[in-house]
């Protein structure tokens, strides 16, 4: 009876993700580098010659829910988030395999496209060699009632709380990671069907 329930409960999750999404397996939240290790570890790996290794799913993972997870029941999460809103900074994942949205709440990938756009979404040559190209997006929309200067700087201020995150966890895991400003927003917003309240703000190239 029991294993019944779990197989029906099981197929009712999967049947709620779309056919190409990707289920990530659970992010690390214990044991590992203490964060002091990984503070005097941080940098930022040289942009010429980005190792171009494979990143496992678990890392992946876990670097993502350091992003911007779930870290309180359904309204906590791992950055600050202006006047407690849910992440208005969304983040894109650009691969081999194509293009997901990362979903904070299901902690999955929704597929965008399968399409690879790593090299066509930065201006350094070096950004393709990344396995997997984050992309941070600003959702202006859930902005309505604050001025455009300070929607821009909330959502600015977020995406350095995310990156240094993700700097953190990669050093916790020994990956290499760069923060990108240098990128093409059109491309981007073309290639990622954004709507026009959506701004492309930055990327983290993640590799091994
Ligand atoms: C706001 C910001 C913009 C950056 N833009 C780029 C960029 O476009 N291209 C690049 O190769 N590195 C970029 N970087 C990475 C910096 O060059 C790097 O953080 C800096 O050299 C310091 O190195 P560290 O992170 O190892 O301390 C950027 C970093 C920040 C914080």
């Amino acid at each position: 009876m029991r294993k019944i329930v779990v197989i029906l409960f099981s197929s009712l999750f999967s049947i709620s993700l779309c056919y190409a999404d990707i289920t990530l397996p659970a992010p690390q939240t214990k044991d590992g580098m203490s964060l002091f290790e990984s503070l005097k570890k941080r940098s930022s790996t040289p942009g010429p010659g980005f190792p171009n290794g494979q990143i496992s799913d678990e890392e992946l993972s876990t670097v993502l829910w350091a992003a911007s997870g779930l870290n309180r029941g359904t309204t906590g999460w791992t950055v600050p988030m202006g006047t407690g809103k849910q992440p208005y900074v969304r983040i894109y994942v650009a691969s081999e395999k194509g293009t997901f949205l990362y979903e904070w709440e299901g902690h999955y990938l929704k597929e965008i496209n399968n399409k690879d756009i790593r090299a066509d979404v930065g201006l350094q040559n070096f950004v393709k060699r990344a396995n997997y190209v984050l992309i941070f997006v600003t959702d202006s929309a859930a902005f309505n009632n604050i001025k455009e200067e300070k929607a821009n700087n909330f959502g600015n201020i977020a995406v350095g709380a995310m990156s240094q995150n993700i700097y953190l966890a990669s050093a916790a895991l020994d990956l290499s990671a760069r923060y990108i400003h240098a990128i093409k927003p059109d491309v981007i917003s073309q290639e990622l069907q954004l709507p026009s309240d959506n701004k492309p703000i930055g990327l983290m190239l993640l590799g091994k």
